[in-house]
């Protein structure tokens, strides 16, 4: 038996938040509470092949080998049917997904997941979105992969429906060096640790208010290239993010002994005269933000520190984007 299947390749790279998102304005629609300004990253890949099948009885999503269930494939398979309601297609897909970097730990997989997946399935689907329309779709997966959409750094309004760009990757040589420590699946996903800080933190409403002034200036500093009032503001959104977890009943605690001894090397590189700013999400890992001449100088640093299983460095990179230049192509197999 032979039939007609329509399939495209994405690649877009993750994004890790300057001022952080953390909590859901709507839950249903999945828009964000607080403003988040992000920089997309060359190093921390999503490579996604979508192929449409008219011979697939439903869908299958694979991720670096393993196919999914649960609670991933549905927010995967919701992301492809309302590609399908765009496109008038009614065929299932098979998603090939693969990241080069630790999944589900706080490396923002989702991110440049779901920012291929949407970029992939509407250019198997044969459908010509802006990067707007893209975001949005992306956004209702996970709000970070709405940022992923664009290169750079790019904002996400609170209730806002997509993400926009604010400067392009060239604006500024950063860069970000990532320290994985204590690699592993995150005890916590994002939207149940939102929900869980929403419902039991006392601080979580200081969050929500403080966010928006915390995003100003990070968006400020982006603009004029200022790092050291960046690495403030994003430091403070950081750890105010961590606190209001912090006091949820129970506590949401991401951070390790081992996260803590990369902040005391970061403060340690500061007092040595090198500008190095942290910044942690969802898990452990801590992500070490600098300038492109100092990079060298904080991978050694953080390399030394015990517990560091692996150290990355990043650099600002472009918004998801098609790999084959003929998406719509279409292939007999037997
Ligand atoms: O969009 P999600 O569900 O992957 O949530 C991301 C939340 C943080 O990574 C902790 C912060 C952020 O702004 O990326």
């Amino acid at each position: 038996m032979s039939h007609l299947h329509y399939r495209a390749t994405a690649l877009a790279h993750s994004n890790i938040a300057l001022a952080k998102y953390w909590g859901k304005a709507s839950v249903e629609q999945n828009l964000p509470a607080v403003p988040s300004l992000s920089l997309t990253l060359e190093g921390l890949n999503s490579r996604t092949t979508v192929a449409f099948d008219a011979a697939l009885p439903e869908d299958h999503v694979v991720l670096d080998g393993l196919e999914l269930s649960g609670r991933a494939a549905q927010r995967a398979s919701a992301l492809l049917d309302a590609i399908r309601q765009l496109a008038g297609l009614g065929w299932h897909a098979r998603v090939d997904a693969e990241n080069d970097f630790p999944t589900a730990a706080g490396l923002a997989s989702s991110a440049s997941g779901f920012a291929a997946l949407v970029v992939a399935s509407a250019g198997a689907a044969g459908l010509a979105l802006s990067a707007g329309q893209l975001s949005a779709l992306a956004r209702q997966a996970s709000a970070s992969a709405a940022r992923s959409l664009f290169g750079g750094f790019v904002a996400l309004r609170a209730g806002s429906d997509a993400a926009e760009p604010v400067a392009s990757a060239e604006h500024w040589s950063l860069s970000m060096v990532v320290a994985i420590v204590g690699a592993g699946p995150k005890a916590t996903g994002s939207t149940e640790g939102m929900l869980h800080t929403a419902a039991t933190s006392p601080y979580y409403a200081a969050w929500v208010d403080s966010a928006p002034g915390l995003f100003d200036a990070v968006h400020a500093a982006v603009l004029n290239r200022d790092l050291a009032a960046l690495g403030q503001s994003m430091e403070q959104s950081t750890l105010m993010m961590h606190a209001s977890m912090l006091a949820a009943r129970p506590a949401l605690a991401y951070l390790t002994p081992s996260s803590w001894a990369v902040i005391e090397q970061v403060y340690r590189l500061r007092k040595f005269g090198i500008e190095a700013y942290f910044t942690m999400d969802a898990g452990s890992h801590v992500k070490v933000l600098t300038e492109r001449h100092t990079e060298q100088k904080v991978l050694e640093a953080l390399v030394a520190v015990p517990g560091v299983d692996r150290v990355l460095v990043c650099r600002p990179g472009r918004g998801a984007r098609l790999l084959e230049p003929d998406p719509h192509e279409s292939a007999r197999t037997g």
